[in-house]
């Protein structure tokens, strides 16, 4: 249940020059440890993984209690307030959810304005039982808002106001937004987000935690394997500490030239793993003209799209490439008659062996191609694993964050659109705003 990095961008980078970052590495653990740096008021994630038994256990009452009458869970939450259980449920989940018959089946609104995405979702709702979670941290953010205006509407007149309140679960702050006002009147259950979490950081409090526990995931398990990436990823040295070499190098490779980093795989589970750890590093990074532009490629499916540029194309990024070490599955290639598909060199051999000779084979072609690589390898696609995954990225990112010399933990710049929305939209308070942006140009 482990996360490690076994390549580390060689030849394009030489322990030498990560062992060179070494005092830079320091200093930024001590920011981090000592509680100095920027942002410091939201370094409550590092001791997430001791969550309060208190806690957990009342969230696995609910999360028990809402399991045995629904057989949908609506999950309200946008950026850090979804895409942590997004990307666990993909992860932990059946491979084909739309064959799958799972006795819970959870959803997603809130990430999106979309007419036709909530016109379709109110309407498919009928044929299921319905729960409700409704996450947001400010409880302002416009796009859950919208969502829970008509979910607790449908909630409502399908249930009633007394039975929906038992199946609307809100995770807010514990005193501030809209949110909590309307938990409050409407006597929902309520979930804490610590004051000194944010939300790209959250997946370990009761914005993951509760809807996973609700879809039957072993949180405790998931919380044992980031307890474990906390003790093990301790040494400040950096060709000791995996945490801190994947932040050193990461900073290495972006001086060098490399303005994009592509989050690889090649389990199709880990493709949202791709999208919360896009949102953990651009969110973190992204900011006074610098970063990394995080993105990310599903491999073998992307080689025959992207992996043209990535061969080919302008020489601006590097791969992290992520092996599962043991899938959930053996498979074996059966031995055809007649060998019609010519694929009986491979008979007998199993189905990873191929698909890891794919990795092999593409991280020696973009290396060929001048696309540094740096490889981890996760031990398998268990709740340990994971948990262990969302820790080591996490204090990656911090480490990487304050090495970059900027705040790993606020994210200014996502107003921007917020502002100029609520000022076209007509929003009070942002009159003048509004007439600015309707002025021509
Ligand atoms: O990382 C972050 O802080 C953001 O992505 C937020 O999670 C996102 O904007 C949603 O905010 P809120 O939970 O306040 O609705």
């Amino acid at each position: 249940m482990r996360l490690r990095l076994s390549h580390r961008a060689h030849p394009f980078v030489s322990d030498q020059e990560l062992q060179n970052m070494q005092p830079f590495v320091r200093a930024a653990h001590q920011l981090m440890v000592e509680k100095t740096g920027v942002g410091s008021d939201f370094l409550g994630w590092i001791d997430l993984p001791e969550q309060s038994a208190e806690m957990i256990a009342a969230l696995k009452k609910k999360a028990n209690e809402i399991a045995q009458k629904s057989n949908v869970l609506v999950v309200i939450g946008i950026g850090g307030s979804y895409l942590g259980t997004r990307a666990a449920l993909s992860f932990l989940g059946p491979a084909l959810p739309e064959l799958a018959e799972p006795a819970l089946r959870v959803v997603y609104a809130g990430h999106n304005m979309s007419a036709t995405y909530l016109t379709e979702l109110l309407a498919e709702l009928d044929r299921y039982d319905v729960a409700v979670n409704v996450i947001s941290k400010s409880g302002t953010t416009t796009e859950p808002a919208l969502a829970f205006r008509f979910l607790q509407a449908y909630m409502e007149k399908r249930y009633g106001k007394e039975e929906a309140a038992t199946r609307i679960v809100a995770t807010t702050d514990r005193a501030n937004g809209a949110l909590v006002a309307m938990s409050r009147a409407a006597s929902y259950t309520t979930f804490v987000i610590p004051d000194d979490v944010g939300g790209r950081y959250s997946v370990l409090t009761p914005v993951g935690l509760f809807p996973l526990a609700v879809a039957g995931v072993d949180i405790d398990a998931l919380l044992a394997g980031a307890r474990r990436a906390k003790q093990e990823l301790v040494d400040v040295d950096v060709l000791k500490n995996d945490a801190y070499a994947y932040a050193a190098l990461r900073n290495i490779l972006l001086r060098k030239g490399c303005a994009i980093e592509a989050f690889v795989s090649y389990e199709p589970g880990m493709h949202y793993i791709a999208e919360w750890w896009k949102q953990l590093f651009g969110e973190s990074e992204g900011k006074d003209g610098r970063g990394l532009f995080p993105a990310s490629l599903d491999f073998s499916t992307d080689l025959h799209s992207m992996g043209q540029y990535v061969q080919e194309g302008a020489r601006i990024l590097f791969e992290s490439v992520v092996r599962v070490k043991k899938p959930r599955h053996a498979l074996t290639i059966p031995e055809l008659e007649g060998n019609a598909d010519g694929l009986n060199y491979l008979a007998l051999q199993s189905v990873q062996h191929v698909n890891d000779t794919a990795l092999r084979a593409t991280m020696l072609a973009h290396e060929d191609g001048r696309v540094p690589q740096v490889l981890f390898e996760l031990d398998d696609m268990s709740e340990q694993s994971l948990g262990y995954l969302f820790y080591f990225f996490e204090l990656s990112c911090a480490i990487s964050g304050y090495l970059l010399g900027v705040n790993p933990f606020d994210q200014p710049g996502v107003e921007a659109y917020k502002k100029n929305m609520f000022a076209l939209l007509g929003k009070p308070g942002f009159e003048a705003e509004r007439a600015r942006l309707e002025t021509p140009r």
